[in-house]
């Protein structure tokens, strides 16, 4: 058995085990943006960056059949694209409030809950790598500086401005 016949005999048992197919991921995803396009904080930063909601409809598609599925179809970086937009946790609380609103919505609980889980991780990890790179997040040596040490923070060795 190749490495193909692999992946298509897992993609094979997560679909028999959630019931998530490729047409309900594409509904979960049509669904999900809608719901977030009214939602009042994050609808105007979605739809001031996307003019082709349709090739993002079918990028997120690919995404969620890689991430759930294991179908390996999206090929790009999700941690890129969001580095230079202005979100912060409570944007990821809310944009995870509507997935999870929407998932329940669209799929049966098992496959609701496999979609939220990978939902939180990636979420988490976007969030914190936005975190970093804003500096948010401090370093333990930053963290446990007496006020009276001498020389630069960590932070302001790093970060130019
Ligand atoms: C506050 C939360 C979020 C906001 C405001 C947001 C916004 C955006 C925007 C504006 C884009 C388009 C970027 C571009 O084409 O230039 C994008 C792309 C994308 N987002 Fe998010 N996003 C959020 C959270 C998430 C989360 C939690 C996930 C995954 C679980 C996710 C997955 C993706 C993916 C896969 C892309 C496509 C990246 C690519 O291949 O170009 N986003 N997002």
């Amino acid at each position: 058995m190749d490495a193909a016949d692999r992946r298509a005999r897992i993609t094979a048992e997560i679909q028999e085990k959630t019931g998530i197919s490729e047409e309900m991921i594409d509904t979960l995803v049509r669904k999900f943006y809608a719901n977030v396009r009214n939602d009042a904080v994050l609808g105007p930063i979605f739809e001031s960056r996307i003019e082709d909601w349709e090739s993002h409809f079918v990028r997120l598609a690919a995404f969620w059949s890689s991430v759930a599925l294991m179908t390996g179809r999206y090929h790009g970086r999700p941690m890129d694209a969001h580095m230079p937009l202005p979100i912060d946790a409570a944007h990821f609380d809310t944009w995870l409030a509507i997935f999870e609103k929407t998932a329940h919505e669209v799929c049966p609980p098992d496959a609701a809950l496999h979609f939220i889980e990978r939902a939180r991780r990636i979420a988490e990890s976007l969030e914190l790598g936005i975190a970093m790179r804003h500096g948010k997040l401090l370093g333990r040596n930053e963290r446990f500086r007496l006020p009276d040490s001498d020389g630069p923070t960590p932070k302001e060795l790093t970060h130019a401005e």
